[in-house]
């Protein structure tokens, strides 16, 4: 999913996506102490919360946490009683987050999800800040199927205006190298810059009717944290 297919149809990664795995793999420990230690400002600042109450707004019972990381967000819902189930191609992360409490944590790389159905269906199905290929209409169609009658998908990412940093206002790759994050990570992690009207052809072409955008403030600058896309899956 994502990457060219061969004759036989299999996938062959781009070294984009091989790197971006990697980077998963090698900076697993690094982020999960950044993540659990509250190094990241803007998670502080209100993303975390962000996600949360979108998601506590459908009032779901069963929620997909796709690309979940260490864990965070299945411990916050569990917290409510809401039956979580996480999916991250990074078995490091998989193994932290089955470390502690929270939900049941699949080691399942986006380019698996198409035969993944026993993984059932969600009223929610969320990726926060894990949508970072350049190619993911194949992953928002296969999570199309994953998704009850009624339910949403809910994306949380950068914001496109903020993101763009110095560069151009248009798609293309980018590199994460988490300065300020902490210490430990030792592979950047190449990631796919956006457009907001990308962002909304990508789910329009997975088969989704943007709903709703939140945009989460910093209290004090009035700078967008983030960007939340809330859509259903098209009839
Ligand atoms: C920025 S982290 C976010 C983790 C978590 N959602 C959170 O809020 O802390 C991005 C996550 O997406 C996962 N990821 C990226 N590409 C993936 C892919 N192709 N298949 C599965 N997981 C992927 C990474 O392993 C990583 O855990």
């Amino acid at each position: 999913m994502g990457g060219a297919r061969t004759a036989r149809g299999q996938t062959v990664k781009s070294a984009k996506q091989q790197q971006l795995e990697r980077s998963w793999e090698s900076n697993a420990h690094a982020w999960t102490e950044a993540v659990r230690g509250g190094a990241i400002a803007s998670r502080r600042l209100g993303t975390d919360a962000a996600i949360i109450d979108s998601i506590l707004t459908r009032d779901p019972r069963r929620v997909l946490d796709v690309g979940c990381g260490e864990g965070w967000l299945a411990r916050a819902l569990a917290t409510r009683d809401i039956d979580v189930t996480g999916i991250d191609a990074s078995a490091p992360l998989i193994e932290r987050a089955r470390a502690e409490a929270g939900g049941t944590f699949h080691v399942c790389s986006f380019s698996a999800l198409p035969g993944a159905t026993m993984l059932g269906k969600y009223d929610v199905v969320v990726c926060n800040f894990a949508l970072l290929d350049e190619d993911i209409v194949p992953v928002l169609q296969a999570l199309r199927s994953l998704i009850q009658a009624r339910g949403a998908l809910i994306v949380q990412t950068v914001h496109p205006w903020t993101a763009r940093g110095d560069g151009e206002y248009r798609d293309g790759w980018r590199t994460e190298t988490f300065a300020g994050f902490g210490d430990g990570f030792s592979e950047p992690m190449p990631w796919f810059f956006r457009t907001l009207s990308s962002w909304t052809s990508a789910l329009d072409d997975g088969g989704y009717r943007v709903e709703e955008l939140r945009e989460p403030l910093h209290p004090e600058t009035g700078e967008p944290l983030s960007l939340l896309l809330i859509a259903s899956p098209h009839n």
